[in-house]
Protein backbone atom coordinates (compact mmCIF):
# COMPACT_ATOMS: atom_id res chain seq x y z
CA UNK A 1 0.00 0.00 0.00
CA UNK A 2 2.89 2.26 1.17
CA UNK A 3 4.45 1.76 -2.34
CA UNK A 4 1.31 2.25 -4.16
CA UNK A 5 0.72 5.82 -2.65
CA UNK A 6 4.93 6.55 -3.17
CA UNK A 7 4.52 5.39 -7.19
CA UNK A 8 1.04 7.82 -7.15
CA UNK A 9 3.15 10.96 -5.30
CA UNK A 10 6.03 10.31 -7.96
CA UNK A 11 3.56 9.81 -11.11
CA UNK A 12 1.65 13.44 -9.96
CA UNK A 13 4.86 14.95 -9.10
CA UNK A 14 6.08 14.25 -12.66
CA UNK A 15 3.29 14.65 -14.65
CA UNK A 16 3.25 18.30 -12.60
CA UNK A 17 6.69 18.84 -13.31
CA UNK A 18 7.20 17.70 -16.65
CA UNK A 19 7.64 19.82 -19.87
CA UNK A 20 3.52 19.06 -20.56
CA UNK A 21 2.70 20.92 -17.58
CA UNK A 22 5.58 23.73 -16.63
CA UNK A 23 6.61 25.55 -19.65
CA UNK A 24 10.36 26.61 -20.38
CA UNK A 25 9.62 29.99 -19.60
CA UNK A 26 6.42 32.02 -19.83
CA UNK A 27 6.63 35.14 -22.30
CA UNK A 28 7.77 37.69 -20.68
CA UNK A 29 4.83 39.96 -21.33
CA UNK A 30 2.50 37.31 -19.68
CA UNK A 31 4.68 38.72 -16.55
CA UNK A 32 3.75 42.49 -17.23
CA UNK A 33 1.20 44.56 -15.88
CA UNK A 34 -0.16 47.47 -17.76
CA UNK A 35 1.94 49.64 -16.31
CA UNK A 36 4.89 47.39 -17.35
CA UNK A 37 3.32 47.07 -21.02
CA UNK A 38 3.07 50.18 -21.48
CA UNK A 39 6.57 51.57 -20.47
CA UNK A 40 7.93 48.08 -22.51
CA UNK A 41 6.16 49.18 -25.42
CA UNK A 42 7.70 53.00 -25.38
CA UNK A 43 5.26 54.73 -23.66
CA UNK A 44 4.89 56.51 -19.53
CA UNK A 45 2.24 54.89 -17.78
CA UNK A 46 0.33 56.77 -14.96
CA UNK A 47 -1.91 54.59 -12.40
CA UNK A 48 -4.94 56.59 -11.09
CA UNK A 49 -7.47 55.54 -8.68
CA UNK A 50 -11.68 56.66 -8.86
CA UNK A 51 -13.85 56.25 -6.17
CA UNK A 52 -17.11 55.28 -6.96
CA UNK A 53 -20.44 56.90 -5.59
CA UNK A 54 -20.94 53.82 -3.85
CA UNK A 55 -17.31 53.33 -1.96
CA UNK A 56 -15.52 50.95 -4.95
CA UNK A 57 -11.80 52.17 -5.45
CA UNK A 58 -11.10 51.50 -9.09
CA UNK A 59 -7.57 51.22 -11.19
CA UNK A 60 -7.46 53.43 -14.23
CA UNK A 61 -4.60 54.03 -16.16
CA UNK A 62 -3.36 56.51 -18.36
CA UNK A 63 -0.48 56.87 -21.00
CA UNK A 64 -0.29 60.54 -22.02
CA UNK A 65 -0.26 62.18 -25.65
CA UNK A 66 -0.06 65.42 -27.60
CA UNK A 67 -3.80 65.33 -28.46
CA UNK A 68 -6.05 67.29 -26.42
CA UNK A 69 -9.30 65.12 -26.16
CA UNK A 70 -9.13 61.73 -23.88
CA UNK A 71 -10.12 58.64 -25.41
CA UNK A 72 -11.68 56.39 -22.77
CA UNK A 73 -11.03 52.17 -23.37
CA UNK A 74 -13.76 50.23 -21.29
CA UNK A 75 -13.27 46.41 -21.44
CA UNK A 76 -15.97 43.45 -21.60
CA UNK A 77 -16.98 40.97 -19.25
CA UNK A 78 -14.51 38.66 -17.48
CA UNK A 79 -12.05 41.46 -18.75
CA UNK A 80 -10.01 43.97 -17.91
CA UNK A 81 -7.88 47.02 -19.29
CA UNK A 82 -5.24 44.71 -20.35
CA UNK A 83 -7.69 43.55 -22.85
CA UNK A 84 -6.16 46.88 -24.88
CA UNK A 85 -2.64 45.95 -24.17
CA UNK A 86 -1.62 42.46 -24.46
CA UNK A 87 -0.85 42.76 -27.95
CA UNK A 88 2.00 45.22 -27.06
CA UNK A 89 2.82 46.97 -30.79
CA UNK A 90 -0.39 45.71 -31.94
CA UNK A 91 -2.63 46.74 -29.03
CA UNK A 92 -5.59 49.37 -29.27
CA UNK A 93 -4.19 51.52 -26.61
CA UNK A 94 -0.39 51.37 -27.55
CA UNK A 95 -1.54 51.84 -31.22
CA UNK A 96 -3.68 55.07 -30.05
CA UNK A 97 -0.76 55.86 -28.01
CA UNK A 98 1.69 56.08 -30.73
CA UNK A 99 -0.32 58.66 -32.69
CA UNK A 100 0.01 60.92 -30.26
CA UNK A 101 -3.63 60.46 -28.29
CA UNK A 102 -4.29 60.68 -24.14
CA UNK A 103 -5.19 57.13 -23.83
CA UNK A 104 -7.13 55.90 -20.40
CA UNK A 105 -7.69 52.79 -19.66
CA UNK A 106 -10.41 51.23 -16.99
CA UNK A 107 -11.19 48.98 -14.72
CA UNK A 108 -14.65 47.28 -13.94
CA UNK A 109 -15.32 46.81 -10.37
CA UNK A 110 -14.31 42.92 -9.29
CA UNK A 111 -11.34 42.48 -11.66
CA UNK A 112 -7.95 42.05 -10.38
CA UNK A 113 -7.37 46.17 -10.58
CA UNK A 114 -10.29 46.85 -9.09
CA UNK A 115 -10.65 44.80 -5.97
CA UNK A 116 -11.04 47.36 -3.36
CA UNK A 117 -13.45 49.00 -1.48
CA UNK A 118 -13.49 51.60 1.16
CA UNK A 119 -15.57 49.83 3.37
CA UNK A 120 -15.97 45.78 2.06
CA UNK A 121 -13.49 43.34 1.97
CA UNK A 122 -14.01 41.39 -1.47
CA UNK A 123 -12.28 38.24 0.18
CA UNK A 124 -15.31 38.58 3.00
CA UNK A 125 -18.06 40.41 2.56
CA UNK A 126 -20.19 38.71 -0.11
CA UNK A 127 -21.95 42.77 -0.69
CA UNK A 128 -18.69 43.44 -2.34
CA UNK A 129 -20.00 41.18 -5.39
CA UNK A 130 -23.85 42.02 -5.06
CA UNK A 131 -22.98 43.92 -8.82
CA UNK A 132 -24.10 43.23 -12.65
CA UNK A 133 -23.04 45.02 -15.30
CA UNK A 134 -25.51 47.50 -14.26
CA UNK A 135 -23.54 48.92 -11.82
CA UNK A 136 -20.35 48.87 -14.00
CA UNK A 137 -22.41 51.28 -16.07
CA UNK A 138 -24.61 53.15 -13.92
CA UNK A 139 -21.70 53.73 -10.92
CA UNK A 140 -18.44 53.07 -12.31
CA UNK A 141 -17.93 54.41 -15.81
CA UNK A 142 -19.20 57.98 -14.25
CA UNK A 143 -17.05 57.95 -12.03
CA UNK A 144 -14.09 57.64 -14.27
CA UNK A 145 -15.67 60.03 -17.13
CA UNK A 146 -15.70 62.48 -14.55
CA UNK A 147 -12.41 61.94 -13.07
CA UNK A 148 -10.87 62.11 -16.80
CA UNK A 149 -12.67 65.32 -17.43
CA UNK A 150 -11.54 67.10 -14.22
CA UNK A 151 -8.04 65.53 -14.40
CA UNK A 152 -7.55 66.96 -18.23
CA UNK A 153 -9.66 69.93 -18.16
CA UNK A 154 -11.46 69.32 -21.09
CA UNK A 155 -15.69 69.24 -21.31
CA UNK A 156 -16.07 65.92 -22.71
CA UNK A 157 -13.87 62.79 -24.02
CA UNK A 158 -13.89 59.87 -26.95
CA UNK A 159 -14.92 56.44 -25.57
CA UNK A 160 -14.29 53.15 -27.10
CA UNK A 161 -16.14 49.80 -25.28
CA UNK A 162 -16.11 46.17 -26.62
CA UNK A 163 -18.72 43.61 -25.64
CA UNK A 164 -20.30 44.47 -21.99
CA UNK A 165 -18.44 47.11 -21.73
CA UNK A 166 -20.74 48.56 -24.18
CA UNK A 167 -23.57 47.10 -22.37
CA UNK A 168 -22.27 49.54 -19.45
CA UNK A 169 -22.37 52.81 -21.50
CA UNK A 170 -26.01 51.78 -23.02
CA UNK A 171 -26.75 51.29 -19.25
CA UNK A 172 -25.31 54.86 -18.64
CA UNK A 173 -26.48 56.79 -21.67
CA UNK A 174 -30.19 56.22 -21.02
CA UNK A 175 -30.12 56.16 -16.81
CA UNK A 176 -27.58 59.23 -16.53
CA UNK A 177 -28.35 60.87 -20.03
CA UNK A 178 -26.21 64.25 -19.30
CA UNK A 179 -23.30 61.95 -20.20
CA UNK A 180 -24.49 61.61 -23.25
CA UNK A 181 -23.02 66.05 -23.92
CA UNK A 182 -19.40 64.58 -22.00
CA UNK A 183 -19.22 61.84 -25.08
CA UNK A 184 -17.93 63.59 -28.41
CA UNK A 185 -18.11 60.06 -30.00
CA UNK A 186 -18.71 56.37 -28.51
CA UNK A 187 -17.16 53.79 -30.61
CA UNK A 188 -19.20 50.23 -29.76
CA UNK A 189 -17.15 47.46 -30.55
CA UNK A 190 -19.15 43.91 -31.03
CA UNK A 191 -22.12 45.78 -28.99
CA UNK A 192 -24.45 43.75 -26.79
CA UNK A 193 -28.12 44.86 -25.66
CA UNK A 194 -30.14 42.58 -27.40
CA UNK A 195 -29.41 38.76 -26.62
CA UNK A 196 -32.40 37.35 -29.09
CA UNK A 197 -31.06 35.95 -31.56
CA UNK A 198 -28.23 33.59 -29.87
CA UNK A 199 -27.38 30.08 -31.13
CA UNK A 200 -26.18 26.53 -29.35
CA UNK A 201 -23.96 26.26 -27.73
CA UNK A 202 -24.62 29.98 -25.97
CA UNK A 203 -28.06 29.65 -26.31
CA UNK A 204 -28.19 26.67 -24.07
CA UNK A 205 -26.57 28.18 -21.34
CA UNK A 206 -28.78 30.76 -21.16
CA UNK A 207 -31.63 28.20 -21.00
CA UNK A 208 -30.11 26.14 -18.90
CA UNK A 209 -28.91 28.70 -16.75
CA UNK A 210 -31.32 28.94 -14.14
CA UNK A 211 -30.71 25.37 -13.42
CA UNK A 212 -27.10 25.79 -12.91
CA UNK A 213 -27.88 28.49 -10.60
CA UNK A 214 -29.36 26.18 -8.20
CA UNK A 215 -26.69 23.76 -8.30
CA UNK A 216 -24.08 26.11 -7.42
CA UNK A 217 -23.71 26.64 -3.90
CA UNK A 218 -25.10 29.59 -3.07
CA UNK A 219 -22.10 31.25 -0.88
CA UNK A 220 -20.57 31.70 -4.83
CA UNK A 221 -20.72 34.95 -5.50
CA UNK A 222 -18.36 35.37 -8.40
CA UNK A 223 -16.19 33.20 -10.41
CA UNK A 224 -12.86 33.20 -12.04
CA UNK A 225 -11.44 35.49 -9.25
CA UNK A 226 -8.18 36.26 -9.11
CA UNK A 227 -7.95 34.10 -5.71
CA UNK A 228 -9.99 31.38 -7.00
CA UNK A 229 -8.88 27.84 -7.83
CA UNK A 230 -10.67 27.76 -11.05
CA UNK A 231 -8.61 30.68 -11.96
CA UNK A 232 -5.19 28.93 -11.16
CA UNK A 233 -6.53 26.01 -13.30
CA UNK A 234 -6.59 27.97 -16.27
CA UNK A 235 -3.73 29.53 -15.70
CA UNK A 236 -2.14 26.49 -15.26
CA UNK A 237 -3.25 24.55 -18.19
CA UNK A 238 -3.91 27.82 -20.57
CA UNK A 239 -0.81 29.03 -20.54
CA UNK A 240 1.02 26.04 -21.87
CA UNK A 241 1.08 26.27 -25.58
CA UNK A 242 0.25 23.21 -27.33
CA UNK A 243 -2.57 22.03 -25.01
CA UNK A 244 -3.96 25.57 -24.86
CA UNK A 245 -5.25 25.54 -28.20
CA UNK A 246 -7.32 22.47 -27.53
CA UNK A 247 -8.18 22.73 -23.95
CA UNK A 248 -8.62 26.12 -23.56
CA UNK A 249 -9.77 28.00 -27.29
CA UNK A 250 -11.37 25.10 -29.13
CA UNK A 251 -12.91 23.94 -26.08
CA UNK A 252 -13.35 27.19 -24.08
CA UNK A 253 -12.97 29.94 -25.86
CA UNK A 254 -14.92 28.80 -29.56
CA UNK A 255 -17.66 27.55 -28.24
CA UNK A 256 -18.98 30.95 -26.43
CA UNK A 257 -17.53 33.57 -28.06
CA UNK A 258 -16.36 32.30 -31.26
CA UNK A 259 -12.79 32.72 -32.68
CA UNK A 260 -11.05 32.52 -35.38
CA UNK A 261 -7.28 30.51 -35.86
CA UNK A 262 -5.78 32.73 -38.19
CA UNK A 263 -6.23 35.88 -35.66
CA UNK A 264 -5.40 33.93 -32.45
CA UNK A 265 -2.09 31.45 -32.96
CA UNK A 266 -0.57 29.64 -29.92
CA UNK A 267 2.61 31.33 -29.26
CA UNK A 268 -0.35 34.56 -27.71
CA UNK A 269 -2.30 32.39 -26.03
CA UNK A 270 0.31 31.80 -22.36
CA UNK A 271 0.04 35.98 -22.83
CA UNK A 272 -3.59 35.77 -23.02
CA UNK A 273 -4.39 33.31 -20.41
CA UNK A 274 -2.30 34.73 -17.86
CA UNK A 275 -4.24 38.00 -17.65
CA UNK A 276 -7.85 36.95 -19.31
CA UNK A 277 -10.24 35.73 -17.11
CA UNK A 278 -10.92 38.15 -14.49
CA UNK A 279 -13.79 37.75 -12.21
CA UNK A 280 -17.13 37.69 -13.06
CA UNK A 281 -19.91 37.89 -10.46
CA UNK A 282 -22.57 35.55 -9.82
CA UNK A 283 -25.03 38.58 -10.12
CA UNK A 284 -23.74 39.37 -13.64
CA UNK A 285 -24.08 36.03 -15.11
CA UNK A 286 -27.70 36.10 -13.76
CA UNK A 287 -28.88 39.34 -15.17
CA UNK A 288 -27.17 38.47 -18.65
CA UNK A 289 -29.72 34.78 -18.60
CA UNK A 290 -32.79 37.07 -17.80
CA UNK A 291 -32.02 39.02 -20.52
CA UNK A 292 -31.75 36.10 -22.59
CA UNK A 293 -34.65 34.70 -21.40
CA UNK A 294 -37.09 37.40 -21.36
CA UNK A 295 -35.70 38.99 -24.98
CA UNK A 296 -35.76 42.77 -23.03
CA UNK A 297 -32.90 44.74 -22.10
CA UNK A 298 -33.77 45.79 -18.85
CA UNK A 299 -32.73 46.29 -14.79
CA UNK A 300 -32.04 43.37 -13.06
CA UNK A 301 -35.10 41.07 -11.78
CA UNK A 302 -35.63 40.72 -8.01
CA UNK A 303 -38.85 39.07 -8.02
CA UNK A 304 -42.26 40.86 -8.56
CA UNK A 305 -41.75 42.31 -4.37
CA UNK A 306 -38.24 43.68 -4.16
CA UNK A 307 -39.12 44.79 -7.79
CA UNK A 308 -42.23 46.32 -6.82
CA UNK A 309 -40.10 48.36 -3.81
CA UNK A 310 -36.85 49.35 -6.09
CA UNK A 311 -38.23 50.61 -9.43
CA UNK A 312 -42.37 50.57 -8.40
CA UNK A 313 -43.48 48.12 -10.98
CA UNK A 314 -43.59 44.28 -10.60
CA UNK A 315 -41.44 43.71 -13.96
CA UNK A 316 -38.22 45.57 -13.94
CA UNK A 317 -38.27 48.40 -16.47
CA UNK A 318 -36.46 48.06 -19.94
CA UNK A 319 -33.58 50.52 -20.17
CA UNK A 320 -34.78 53.22 -22.95
CA UNK A 321 -32.37 53.53 -25.89
CA UNK A 322 -34.07 56.38 -26.97
CA UNK A 323 -32.55 58.48 -24.29
CA UNK A 324 -29.02 57.23 -26.02
CA UNK A 325 -28.56 60.87 -27.70
CA UNK A 326 -24.53 60.65 -28.42
CA UNK A 327 -23.02 59.85 -31.45
CA UNK A 328 -22.09 56.46 -31.68
CA UNK A 329 -19.90 54.15 -34.18
CA UNK A 330 -20.53 50.95 -34.22
CA UNK A 331 -18.29 48.08 -35.20
CA UNK A 332 -19.35 44.33 -35.59
CA UNK A 333 -18.44 41.09 -37.03
CA UNK A 334 -20.25 38.49 -39.52
CA UNK A 335 -19.22 35.62 -37.22
CA UNK A 336 -19.26 36.69 -33.62
CA UNK A 337 -21.71 34.62 -31.72
CA UNK A 338 -22.31 36.43 -29.15
CA UNK A 339 -22.98 40.21 -30.44
CA UNK A 340 -24.68 38.31 -33.47
CA UNK A 341 -25.36 40.76 -36.43
CA UNK A 342 -29.15 40.55 -36.16
CA UNK A 343 -29.00 41.58 -32.78
CA UNK A 344 -26.51 44.65 -33.56
CA UNK A 345 -28.97 45.52 -36.55
CA UNK A 346 -31.79 45.46 -34.02
CA UNK A 347 -30.34 47.64 -31.25
CA UNK A 348 -29.58 49.85 -34.46
CA UNK A 349 -33.04 50.53 -35.39
CA UNK A 350 -33.28 51.93 -31.74
CA UNK A 351 -30.65 54.06 -31.07
CA UNK A 352 -31.12 57.47 -31.90
CA UNK A 353 -27.88 58.69 -33.12
CA UNK A 354 -25.36 55.65 -35.40
CA UNK A 355 -23.27 57.92 -37.47
CA UNK A 356 -20.72 54.80 -38.61
CA UNK A 357 -22.32 51.50 -39.05
CA UNK A 358 -19.24 49.06 -39.61
CA UNK A 359 -19.51 45.82 -41.05
CA UNK A 360 -15.61 43.90 -41.06
CA UNK A 361 -15.09 43.23 -44.25
CA UNK A 362 -13.03 40.23 -42.94
CA UNK A 363 -15.92 36.88 -42.86
CA UNK A 364 -14.20 35.24 -40.50
CA UNK A 365 -14.11 37.99 -37.88
CA UNK A 366 -15.49 37.21 -34.25
CA UNK A 367 -16.14 38.62 -31.15
CA UNK A 368 -12.18 39.09 -29.48
CA UNK A 369 -10.87 40.09 -32.98
CA UNK A 370 -12.00 43.46 -32.05
CA UNK A 371 -9.13 42.90 -28.72
CA UNK A 372 -7.25 40.16 -29.43
CA UNK A 373 -6.76 39.47 -33.26
CA UNK A 374 -3.10 39.52 -34.60
CA UNK A 375 -4.11 41.68 -37.71
CA UNK A 376 -5.81 44.79 -35.56
CA UNK A 377 -3.48 47.47 -36.99
CA UNK A 378 -4.57 46.51 -40.76
CA UNK A 379 -8.17 45.16 -40.86
CA UNK A 380 -9.52 47.26 -37.47
CA UNK A 381 -7.07 50.47 -36.55
CA UNK A 382 -7.36 52.54 -39.81
CA UNK A 383 -11.40 52.86 -39.37
CA UNK A 384 -10.90 53.42 -35.56
CA UNK A 385 -8.44 56.21 -36.31
CA UNK A 386 -10.76 57.57 -38.71
CA UNK A 387 -13.87 57.93 -36.38
CA UNK A 388 -11.91 59.72 -34.21
CA UNK A 389 -10.21 61.99 -36.67
CA UNK A 390 -13.92 62.79 -37.80
CA UNK A 391 -15.59 63.03 -34.42
CA UNK A 392 -13.14 65.04 -32.45
C1 LIG B 1 2.46 46.72 -11.84
O1 LIG B 1 3.66 46.07 -11.45
C2 LIG B 1 4.59 46.90 -10.79
C3 LIG B 1 5.85 46.10 -10.56
O2 LIG B 1 5.56 44.94 -9.86
C4 LIG B 1 3.99 47.41 -9.48
O3 LIG B 1 4.89 48.29 -8.85
C5 LIG B 1 2.71 48.13 -9.79
O4 LIG B 1 2.08 48.50 -8.57
C6 LIG B 1 1.77 47.25 -10.59
N1 LIG B 1 0.60 48.04 -10.95
C7 LIG B 1 -0.65 47.65 -10.69
C8 LIG B 1 -1.74 48.60 -11.03
O5 LIG B 1 -0.92 46.57 -10.21
C1 LIG C 1 7.57 48.26 -30.81
O1 LIG C 1 7.63 49.05 -31.96
C2 LIG C 1 8.62 50.06 -31.93
C3 LIG C 1 8.45 50.96 -33.12
O2 LIG C 1 8.34 50.21 -34.29
C4 LIG C 1 9.99 49.41 -31.88
O3 LIG C 1 11.00 50.38 -31.82
C5 LIG C 1 10.05 48.55 -30.61
O4 LIG C 1 11.26 47.84 -30.60
C6 LIG C 1 8.91 47.57 -30.55
N1 LIG C 1 8.91 47.01 -29.21
C7 LIG C 1 8.91 45.71 -28.97
C8 LIG C 1 9.09 45.32 -27.55
O5 LIG C 1 8.78 44.88 -29.85
C1 LIG D 1 -20.53 30.53 -34.85
O1 LIG D 1 -21.62 29.67 -35.00
C2 LIG D 1 -21.74 29.09 -36.28
C3 LIG D 1 -23.01 28.28 -36.31
O2 LIG D 1 -22.97 27.29 -35.31
C4 LIG D 1 -20.54 28.25 -36.58
O3 LIG D 1 -20.63 27.70 -37.89
C5 LIG D 1 -19.31 29.11 -36.48
O4 LIG D 1 -18.17 28.34 -36.67
C6 LIG D 1 -19.26 29.80 -35.14
N1 LIG D 1 -18.15 30.71 -35.17
C7 LIG D 1 -17.08 30.53 -34.45
C8 LIG D 1 -16.01 31.51 -34.70
O5 LIG D 1 -16.97 29.66 -33.64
Amino acid sequence: MKIKITWLVILVNSALTSSLFIPTQLPEDATLNYTQLGVKYGHKVEEHTVVTEDGYILTLFRMPGKRKTPVFLMHGSGDSSDAYMLRGNKSMAISLANEGYDVWAGNGRGNYYSRRHVKLDPDTDPSFWDYSFHERGYYDLPAIIDYILEATGEKSLQSIAHSQGTMNFFVLLSSKPEYNDKLKVFIAMAPIAYLHNLIPPVSIIGEIGPFINQLIPSSVHRILDIKGFERSVIELVCTQEGISDLFCVTLGVLPASGFDPKRLESSFLPILFSHYPAAISRKNLLHHNQLISNKRFMHYDYGPKENMKRYGFAVPPEYNLRKVTAKIAIFFGNNDNLSRPRDVEYLRTLLPNVVEYHLMKEKEWSHIDFIYGNDMPETLFPYIFQVLEKYS
